[in-house]
């Protein structure tokens, strides 16, 4: 949070995803892949961290909800909200349903959740991903790239690279080549430019 300033009462709103060769993300409403220890990753080094004392939002399409692997759920230090239009049954493990972006801003920003929420992480899908990135609050773009070619139905949307910047080295994301289940994958940042604190 350091490097970005916010208006009182907002949020930053962070995306993170895999997506192999082709950006696909997704098949037949599953990944395409088993990376357990990148699942891992983003559950214990990304979405978790906070400052003390504050939660994360985790947002996810109601597609994306179902098809999370639920032996990592609860998410840790975390307050999941699913997004659907028409569910009114609260499923385990999450405790709010927004109707629409908007819905996913106020119940952030405002009363009783804005005192504890850090920030906003959308974990999909496909068209909640492209709405969100078009968001002026939305700031991080954490993308996982798996270097493999698999079949997709679902894929992660094109990043505006005038507005998005590819990061090198960015705090608290390893670098290196990952290798995992005989696949390799590296974790990429895109940063809001105008975010970027300038030197
Ligand atoms: N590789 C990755 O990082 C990653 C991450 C996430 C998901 N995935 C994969 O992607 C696929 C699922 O994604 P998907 O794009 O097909 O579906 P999705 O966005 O997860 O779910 C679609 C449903 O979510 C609700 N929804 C989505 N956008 C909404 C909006 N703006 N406002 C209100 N409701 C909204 C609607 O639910 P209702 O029909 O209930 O109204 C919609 O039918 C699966 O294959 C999953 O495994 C991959």
């Amino acid at each position: 949070m350091g490097e970005t300033s916010f208006q009182k009462g907002t949020k930053p709103i962070k995306l993170i995803a895999a997506a192999c060769n082709n950006m696909g993300i997704g098949r037949n409403g599953c990944l395409p892949w088993n990376l357990p220890k990148e699942y891992k990753y983003f559950i214990d080094k990304i979405t978790s961290v906070t400052q003390p004392g504050k939660k994360n939002l985790i947002v996810l399409g109601r597609f994306s909800f179902e098809s999370f692997d639920e032996r990592y759920l609860p998410l840790p230090n975390c307050i999941i909200a699913l997004l659907s239009r028409k569910e009114s049954t609260l499923p385990p493990h999450a405790s709010h349903i927004c109707r629409d972006e908007e819905d996913v801003l106020k119940l952030a920003s405002t009363p009783p959740l804005c005192n504890e929420v850090e920030t906003i992480w959308i974990l999909g899908g496909a068209e909640y991903y492209k709405t969100m990135m078009q968001h002026p609050w939305c700031d991080e773009i954490y993308l996982t790239r798996v270097q493999a070619d698999f079949e997709c139905d679902t894929f992660f949307p094109e990043v505006n690279q005038e507005i998005y910047k590819l990061m090198e080295n960015f705090p608290g994301v390893p670098s290196e080549v990952q290798e995992e289940n005989g696949l390799s994958y590296v974790f990429q940042v895109y940063k809001r430019a105008e975010n970027i604190k300038r030197q």
